[in-house]
């Protein structure tokens, strides 16, 4: 199976092989692209013209580190939703003309359901039942994952996804853009005890039965830095403490609410997804918790973690097997619920 991932800044393409649960890696290239750096943020236009010129050298790129040829290709999967609605549209036209070219089938893939099952090529046990959460740049999803295809969505967020409250904060403190590591690495040198920003959507007597009680809201704590910056008389003293006040908040809500839907699902496993995974504090704080529920937490690496096209190609096959597969029509959307949703 060939991935293909052009939803944001990210040209990706990736070989797999195998059947049901028993799938290998084969091949992962994933070309970033620089240029939105200069801009502090992701520039549609410019990220569309980049997957265009990009995508075939990515994909012969994947093929050839794989010791693969287009013959050796029997179906494609590529991210159609949710994403940059031009970027998308990149990936989609290529993956199905491909597809008719070779005489071979293509789906579409929901990015956020790939994020689902990337953690799986590298935890073999990262598989369902499980309590998922995909915390991204654009997404914060709390998953109750009782098979592959049946989602109770438990959670999301009211306003800032994750990784942009980490990427928004990056700016307050004068940090490049993407700001996540660069947040974390600055909080590592911080002292705990001088910010202690109120967890957001996280109160003692809160019960399962709140609207509120798997919801995740990030929009205050970044007016909370907002004002702690303005407050400094001396910035470059208090940056760290700042970051470190931040991320210890955002990270305490966000394994509150995993470890609720855990307990009260009665699951065993954890397994994280989306670029905020990488924070080597996020993975340590639900680790610390895993004994609460005599289970395991499962945390990607930095590749599988952040955009790329080998968990599309996972999230494709379990499709494909299950004979769902695109016409020629298949078309791209900006925003779409994550596919499989059963009632919470
Ligand atoms: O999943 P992803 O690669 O792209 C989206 O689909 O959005 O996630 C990117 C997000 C960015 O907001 C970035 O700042 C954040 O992941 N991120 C991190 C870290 N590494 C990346 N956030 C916190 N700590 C990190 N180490
Ligand atoms: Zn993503």
């Amino acid at each position: 199976m060939l991935g293909i991932e052009t939803s944001c800044d990210e040209t990706s393409a990736a070989f797999i092989e195998g059947s049901g649960e028993n799938v290998s890696l084969r091949s992962l290239v994933i070309l970033s692209q620089d240029v939105h750096r200069v801009f502090g943020g992701v520039v549609p236009e410019i990220a569309s013209r980049a997957h265009l010129t990009s995508i075939v050298p990515v994909v012969s790129r994947a093929l050839s580190d794989a010791d693969a040829t287009l013959e050796d290709v029997d179906a494609i999967a590529v991210t159609s939703a949710p994403g940059l609605i031009g970027a998308l549209l990149v990936g989609v036209c290529y993956a199905k003309s491909l597809a008719y070219a070779l005489g071979i089938p293509v789906t579409g893939v929901h990015h956020m359901e790939g994020h689902l099952f990337g953690t799986s090529l590298e935890h073999a046990d990262a598989v369902p039942p499980f309590t998922g959460l995909l915390v991204s740049g654009g997404h914060t999803l709390l998953l109750d994952v009782e098979a592959w295809g049946r989602y109770r969505l438990l959670g999301s967020t009211r306003d800032d996804a994750a990784g942009e409250a980490f990427d928004k904060v990056a700016k307050l403190l004068g940090l490049p853009y993407p700001g996540g590591r660069h947040v974390e690495a600055l909080a590592r040198d911080g002292d705990p005890g001088r910010f202690r920003f109120s967890r957001p959507m996280v109160r003692r007597t809160d019960t399962a039965a709140d609207e509120s009680f798997y919801a995740f809201s990030f929009s205050g704590l970044k007016t909370a830095v907002l004002n702690a910056v303005r407050g400094s008389d001396d910035l470059e003293r208090d940056r760290a403490d700042i970051a470190r006040g931040f991320q210890d908040s955002l990270i305490d809500s966000l394994v509150e609410k995993t470890f609720r839907a855990a307990r009260l699902h009665g699951r065993r496993r954890i397994v994280l997804g989306g670029g905020v995974a990488c924070n080597g504090a996020l993975a340590a704080a639900m680790r610390a918790r895993a004994g609460e529920i005599g289970g395991v937490v499962f945390v990607p690496s930095p590749r599988i973690a952040t955009d790329n096209a080998a968990m599309i190609a996972r999230a494709g096959l379990f499709h494909l097997e299950r004979g769902e597969c695109a016409g020629l029509d298949l078309n791209a959307y900006a925003s779409q619920p994550i596919p499989g949703l059963i009632a919470a």
